[in-house]
């Protein structure tokens, strides 16, 4: 038995064998050749083509295996290999920083997004009647955090309504910079929206953020690893970044970005023993027994990464956005919810006459295509997200899908 006909037989849905499709007749030949080598580097599902890469993404086999040999290694003598061995940190750090755009001392290594911005939510002092402006398409555990504050803190949260899709800058602007008020105190801004492929430009709200000594969070969650960018050109108090969407990392892998001067302004979610200055960023890592092989396998994810570098990965993800959703938006009842220009691999498409979850259900019942059903604030659809494994052909299946609906 192979290693994937072992894994698929892990799993309890039924296997198809996959037959590789025939190149795709678009395909031209060097550039379609080293992403075919890229896709070679995943153990990918016998059959079933994962366009729902934006939950959570595989990690390439380099990654798997070099998280297997630590965890193997420290389960010889936990205390000893993963302390005084494995635990090294800094590397990692100062490499995620560089990819940032970020002084490592900037960078937290934390489990995800949500423990990163939630430390950031619960960890700012704000006093009743403080406002706050977030957008009702934000991530709903950043919603749920904030309404928390609100019922314990009394503080008050403006919701902004984002008319999307929209490549008008202006426009995704505007509704911001509108809800600032003498008692606003804190902006929460998702960078790249995860139920459309939305970006915002989040730079020109934090300009104006700062002009006004505003704190910014920003929700990086989608955008870091995905397309190019910089924390310190963004110019944001604070950020959340999960590895294992784009950068490829081990599942429960994420980054704290805070801005120096702004690290002794947030109480850590986990209370840090006294002796770590209070502007020291590790502050923000002082969770307990962890494990280390999942964190230091962030290394080889690195390496994985570093070797497409960002913008061609980016420039990749964004023509297999364009590879499919041109096509689809040929066929009469198809429309989309993602803009054109301000967008990544990520995109959102309506088709009358199916509810979000149902057309789910059956794109994966009936072409075994693994897409995810969207219905949070008035935005309903299904997102398909490729990733720098996802061949042409597989998009193509989807076209098929979509032509025969
Ligand atoms: C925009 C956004 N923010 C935060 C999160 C939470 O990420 P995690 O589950 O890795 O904490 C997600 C997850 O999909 C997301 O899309």
């Amino acid at each position: 038995m192979d290693r994937r006909t072992f894994l698929g037989s892990l799993l309890s849905l039924p296997l198809i064998p996959k037959v590789e499709s025939p190149t795709s007749l678009s395909e031209p030949s060097d550039e379609e050749d080293f992403w075919r080598a890229i896709r070679a580097e995943f153990m990918l599902h016998p059959s079933i083509i994962n366009l729902n890469n934006g939950g959570v993404s595989p990690h390439p086999r380099s990654v798997v295996e070099a998280l297997f040999r630590m965890e193997l290694a420290a389960n010889e003598a936990p205390a000893y290999v993963m302390w005084r061995l494995q635990d090294q940190k800094e590397p990692i750090r100062q490499r995620l920083a560089a990819i940032g755009g970020a002084d490592p001392e900037e960078i937290a290594i934390v489990r995800n997004s949500t423990e990163a911005l939630e430390t950031v939510i619960f960890g700012l002092d704000l006093r009743a009647g403080d406002e706050v402006i977030a957008a009702e398409s934000d991530y709903p555990s950043m919603v749920a955090a904030w309404k928390q504050r609100e019922a314990r803190d009394k503080i008050k949260v403006r919701w902004v309504r984002l008319l999307l899709p929209s490549d008008d800058e202006e426009k995704l602007i505007a509704p911001y910079l509108d809800a600032i008020t003498t008692r606003t105190r804190v902006i929460h801004l998702t960078h790249l929206i995860n139920w459309t492929g939305q970006i915002v430009p989040v730079e020109q709200i934090i300009k104006e953020a700062r002009r006004r000594g505003l704190f910014t969070i920003v929700d990086a969650a989608h955008s870091y690893a995905h397309i190019p960018l910089d924390f310190h050109a963004m110019g944001c108090d604070a950020a959340g970044v999960s590895l294992h969407k784009w950068l490829c990392a081990p599942f429960g892998t994420g980054l704290l970005y805070v801005r120096k001067e702004r690290i002794k302004d947030i109480w850590p979610l986990f209370a840090a023993p006294p002796d770590r200055k209070s502007d020291d960023i590790r502050k923000f890592e002082h969770l307990g027994t962890r494990s280390i092989p999942t964190e230091q396998a962030i290394a080889a994810a690195l390496d994985f990464h570093e070797r497409m570098g960002i913008q061609r990965k980016s420039e990749r993800l964004r023509f297999l956005r364009r590879y499919w959703l041109s096509e689809a938006l040929k066929m009469p009842k198809v429309r989309s919810l993602t803009p054109e220009r301000l967008a990544g691999a990520l995109a959102t498409i309506q088709v009358e006459g199916w509810t979000p979850q149902r057309l789910a259900d059956h794109l994966l019942e009936k072409y075994r295509l693994l897409v995810v059903g969207i219905d949070w604030a008035g935005l309903q659809g299904i997102r398909i997200t490729p990733h720098v494994y996802t061949a042409l052909w597989e998009l193509d299946r989807l076209l098929e899908a979509l032509q025969a609906l």
